[in-house]
């Protein structure tokens, strides 16, 4: 009989600038791997090679004379891409998928700071997206001051919406709260003020508590007596 493989878990982490996703995504992955599950950390825009390429040109501004809702459609071009070369092939291998940023980004910044339609937004998210929707996904939190200060402090290169002042990113923060508060059996808020240590234990309990307990050993635990 043909090995069963199951399907691998897919978490997104989220937040606005400077909340300290990157390295919560990459302590994850590597906790993940100690724990062993096979993972794969990516991250939004990009992801892969087309991706990638699309990320620069969003990122570089000259989508933004366009409007956000040029932009959402730039993301969600990328984020095809992104699904069918990088995420999905994972998932179906049962690798565990750790994503920095998703479509929460897209509902935060486009959605709810350019105005869309949501059902805009839903219908792009229900014919790019699909069913592949993330399992779990952490918000990370900080105040937008705090978050401001360590995006700036980290490089001298500000991107195009690191440049919006701090109302924009106020209004970003509320937004992703709004998200958790809508969406509560997939997602989990995570307090991003702390040191990375006690950030990362925070999210490794989520993780355990939601997906971990209830998952499949992975392979080298299920041999174990
Ligand atoms: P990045 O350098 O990856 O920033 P961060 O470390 O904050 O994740 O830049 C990604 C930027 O793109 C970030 O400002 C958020 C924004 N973004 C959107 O506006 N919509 C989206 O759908 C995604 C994925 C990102």
């Amino acid at each position: 009989m043909a090995n069963q493989i199951t399907r691998g878990r897919f978490i997104t982490l989220e937040g606005g600038e400077g909340a300290g996703k990157s390295t919560q995504a990459a302590r994850l992955e590597s906790r993940l791997r100690a724990r062993g599950f096979e993972s794969v950390l990516t991250r939004e825009p990009g992801g892969s090679p087309l991706a990638e390429q699309i990320r620069s040109a969003i990122l570089s501004g000259a989508i933004a004379p366009l409007g956000p809702a040029a932009e959402a459609v730039m993301f969600f071009a990328a984020r095809i891409d992104h699904l069918r070369h990088t995420i999905r092939p994972a998932l179906e291998a049962g690798k565990w998928v750790i994503c920095d940023r998703f479509s929460d980004s897209t509902r935060a910044y486009q959605g709810a700071l350019g105005n869309l339609d949501p059902r805009f937004l839903r219908e792009l998210e229900r014919v790019t997206v699909g069913p592949t929707r993330p399992d779990l996904t952490i918000v990370v939190d900080v105040p937008a001051e705090l978050g401001l200060a360590r995006a700036r402090a980290r490089s001298a290169f500000v991107d195009r919406f690191e440049a919006e002042g701090l109302a924009f990113h106020e209004a970003l923060r509320s937004a992703f709260l709004d998200i958790a508060g809508e969406e509560p059996r997939r997602c989990a808020v995570v307090d991003g003020t702390g040191d990375a240590d006690a950030v990362s234990d925070s999210i490794w309990g989520i993780v355990c508590g939601r997906l971990i307990d209830s998952a499949e050993s992975p392979p080298e635990q299920k041999a174990a007596p």
